[in-house]
């Protein structure tokens, strides 16, 4: 499907999100481990947590809608899945499901798509191989993987990366284990699990980036609601910012601390950004944001800031190249292994729209003040790649195009039908 995204002067609305891809994920494997029944509201309409869903069905869960869209699991132990399981284009499916996999009483394949495929898992089978899992990989490390459960001992673990995923892993993969799990991070990454595995009944605690998973609990399905993705509003965050007139709200958005550094980094670069109605659900936060137009000074991303704010770089690279100064990002390595290179997806579409960047191995600089020209856009497949520079083609000057824009659907399916409605010629 090709988009076509006209210049925007002014944005200006009420919108509200589906739910946050990283909840979603989690609550959605959880559920369907956990005794009983779970509800889980405004769960994320993304293809990613669909295809967890579908996982999880395979493993025997049983998955419904009620009539009001929620997502309803009758969880339990899990059976042998009759078919490869299909992670699709989702990492945290793989990685984070590979550590329930490996301590269930059967062996299993998952898989995904051409990206996926490319994406390394020796990462997650270290670490669980460590606890006596036993999984085979394509070359090694990449999909699809082949994964014999064993009955898994509990791991003291340091983190090589700082990754949110490979945490996750371990520690769905310590709910099953004998003895207390212990992972440490060398960079605090978003602490969705531990959260989410506290409101399930596990015993777990964390404290200065050393988290302890206590063994023997069992866990039991719950009523959850999931907050809006902050990484999906952060598009229109940056379209706000960027242009000319805007005022615009984002109700009920996730606000946990861990990912909340892109609210400050936009803040501390003269955003005007606020927080309304802060509050709690389930152990995360939630409010509504109100954008309106800033001037933005630029900035540099790097160190635990650039752990942080992983996701939402595609965004803000297309918002330093319109700040003051530009925007720096270091410590990036990680960009080149997501769903797309990114360094090298964002580099070709800078220079599609006529905008200067200089790459490195693990970042690139952006200068500021330049202008946007018309161009067509190829995400190569990635939804944050798509959506970044369907923003940036707001600011250009003339229509541009989108090749493959369906893509967005990995994680915001609604994307092209929002942006239209709140963006103004
Ligand atoms: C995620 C963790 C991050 C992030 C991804 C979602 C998660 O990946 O980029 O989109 O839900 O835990 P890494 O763990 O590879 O850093």
């Amino acid at each position: 499907m090709r988009e076509t995204i006209s210049p925007a002067r002014k944005i200006d609305g009420v919108i509200t999100l589906p739910g946050d891809k990283s909840i979603s994920h989690r609550y959605g494997m959880l559920a369907a481990v956990a005794e009983g029944r779970s509800t889980i509201a405004n769960y994320s309409t993304g293809a990613d947590c669909q295809s967890t869903l579908g996982c999880m069905a395979a493993l025997g869960a049983k998955i419904d809608r009620d009539e009001e869209g929620r997502v309803v699991i009758e969880g339990g132990a899990l059976r042998e899945p009759a078919a490869q399981l299909d992670a699709g284009n989702s990492g945290s499916t793989i990685r984070m499901l590979s550590g329930i996999l490996a301590a269930q009483p059967f062996t299993s394949q998952i898989g995904g798509d051409e990206s996926l495929s490319r994406r390394p898992m020796a990462r997650v089978m270290k670490p669980l191989t460590e606890m006596g899992a036993c999984i085979e990989a394509r070359d090694g490390s990449y999909p699809p993987l082949t994964i014999h459960g064993r009955t898994l001992q509990g791991i003291d673990y340091t983190l090589p990366v700082a990754s949110a995923q490979v945490k996750s892993c371990i520690l769905l993969a310590g709910v099953f284990a004998q003895g207390d799990t212990i992972v440490r991070e060398p960079v605090r990454t978003r602490d969705h699990t531990e959260i989410a595995l506290r409101e399930f009944g596990t015993d777990i605690e964390s404290e200065k980036r050393v988290i302890r998973l206590r063994a023997g609990a069992r866990l039991k399905g719950r009523e959850l609601y999931v907050p809006g993705d902050l990484s999906s509003a952060c598009f229109f965050l940056v379209a706000a910012l960027m242009a000319k007139e805007a005022n615009l709200i984002i109700q009920g958005v996730g606000l946990n601390p861990t990912r909340s550094a892109l609210l400050d980094f936009l803040v501390s670069m003269g955003a005007s950004i606020k927080v309304l109605d802060l509050h709690q659900t389930a152990g995360e936060l939630i409010g509504n944001l109100r954008v309106r137009t800033s001037q933005i000074a630029g900035g540099v991303i790097e160190g635990a800031m650039t752990t942080a704010l992983i996701d939402e770089i595609p965004a803000l690279a297309v918002l330093g190249a319109s700040s003051r100064d530009g925007l720096t990002v270091r410590d990036a390595s990680e960009l080149r292994i997501k769903e797309t290179d990114r360094i090298a997806t964002i580099e070709s579409n800078f220079r599609r729209m006529g905008l200067e960047i200089e790459t490195a191995p693990d970042g690139f600089r952006v200068p500021g003040g330049q202008l946007f020209h018309a161009a067509e856009i190829d995400p190569a497949g990635d939804h944050r790649i798509a959506m970044a520079f369907a923003v940036a083609a707001l600011a250009a000057d003339g229509p541009c195009t989108i090749e493959g824009a369906e893509c967005a659907g990995v994680s915001f399916p609604e994307f092209f039908d929002w942006l239209r409605e709140i963006a103004e010629a």
